[in-house]
């Protein structure tokens, strides 16, 4: 039986950073409002970067990380929802920068829960046999879709990617757990991101409460499907939404010794590159440990949720 697991990580953002000061300037904001109610202090606004730069940026640093080049891969798989080209699509063009010889590829939209959904399908490919070695991104450029007089949503999000490389290993080194995903039906406009030029609204706190009581039960099962107590966990990686849901679902989630990841401060709302994005830092700073077990999950836009255990590279 085969499995896959991750053999390394990457990240990029882009140099612009925009403070709460900075935000300050446009809108009827502050930085008390900001830190108290999100828990943002800096986000990374791309300026010449196209999402296919920043995708790319962050799979040549997870592949030089892993000591990996890009003909040994065979899928690409790219999560986001600011894509501005329908085709050709992320994934195509990131493969194609990379030099990566006729890779299947695909991009998936589950907005901030993408990387989840991304990780789980290329975790299932490899076992299905359809691939041995993938590169799994994350990429944003939420700046795209913010109305810059609209304060509600302008000082939570940033832009950014994070990318894994995926291995084929027997199933007894399995670094991939099973997946748990879902979509909640009822709430489907809580996040809407449409039309030609798209700007984001959303329903704050229908999401807020929806987070911080519908995920950490879910979370605990993704532990649990993992064969793991979340009291054995080492890190738990939250979609980077909010300071407050992220350390509401870590106090729920009963994980006393996990590095609970908190790049929202310096990163803000990222969506599908926030996870990838957070757990490179965390293991490029050596927080997290070769092997260790991370719980990553992600929620958000759809709205739609998904998680998994991953041990560390
Ligand atoms: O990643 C996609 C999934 N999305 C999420 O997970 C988002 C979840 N929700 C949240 O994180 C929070 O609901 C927000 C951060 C979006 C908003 O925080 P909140 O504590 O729920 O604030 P609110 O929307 O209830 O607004 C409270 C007040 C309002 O003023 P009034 O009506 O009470 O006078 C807003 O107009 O705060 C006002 N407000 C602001 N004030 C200063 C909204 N944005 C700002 C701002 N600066 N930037």
């Amino acid at each position: 039986m085969t499995a896959s697991r991750i053999v390394s990580l990457g990240h990029y953002q882009p140099p612009k950073v925009l403070t709460n000061d900075d935000l300050a300037k446009l809108v009827d904001t502050d930085d008390e409002w900001i830190r108290s109610r999100v828990g943002i202090r800096t986000r990374h606004i791309a300026v010449e970067e196209t999402l296919v730069d920043l995708a790319t940026e962050a799979a040549q640093k997870a592949l030089a990380n892993g000591g990996r080049s890009a003909d040994g891969i065979d899928l690409v798989v790219v999560a986001t929802c600011t894509a501005v080209e329908r085709s050709p699509f992320t994934a195509a063009s990131v493969a194609a920068r990379l030099g990566v010889p006729g890779p299947a590829a695909y991009d998936i939209n589950t907005v901030c829960s993408g990387f989840s959904y991304a990780l789980a399908t290329a975790d299932h490919a490899i076992r299905a046999g359809a691939a041995t070695r993938a590169l799994v991104i994350g990429a944003e450029r939420m700046s795209d879709t913010i109305d810059w007089t609209d304060r509600s949503t302008c000082v939570i999000f940033g832009d950014g990617a994070g990318a894994a490389v995926l291995e084929a290993v027997p199933d007894e080194q399995a670094g991939i757990g099973p997946v748990v995903w879902g979509t909640e039906p009822e709430k489907t406009d809580a996040v809407v991101i449409t039309g030609w030029d798209p700007t984001i609204s959303q329903q704050g706190q229908a999401v807020f409460r929806w987070a911080t009581t519908k995920i950490a039960p879910l979370a605990r099962e993704t532990c649990l499907k993992a064969g793991l107590d979340p009291s054995e966990l080492k890190g738990f990686v939250a979609h980077q939404a909010n300071l407050r849901i992220i350390d509401a679902i870590a106090k729920k989630l009963g994980a006393p010794d996990a590095v609970v990841a908190r790049d929202v401060v310096d990163s803000g709302n990222t969506s599908a590159a926030s996870i990838p994005l957070a757990l490179s830092k965390l293991v490029e700073r050596g927080e997290l440990r070769s092997g260790d077990p991370v719980l990553l999950f992600g929620f958000g836009g759809g709205l739609a949720y998904a998680g998994q255990v991953v041990r560390c590279p």
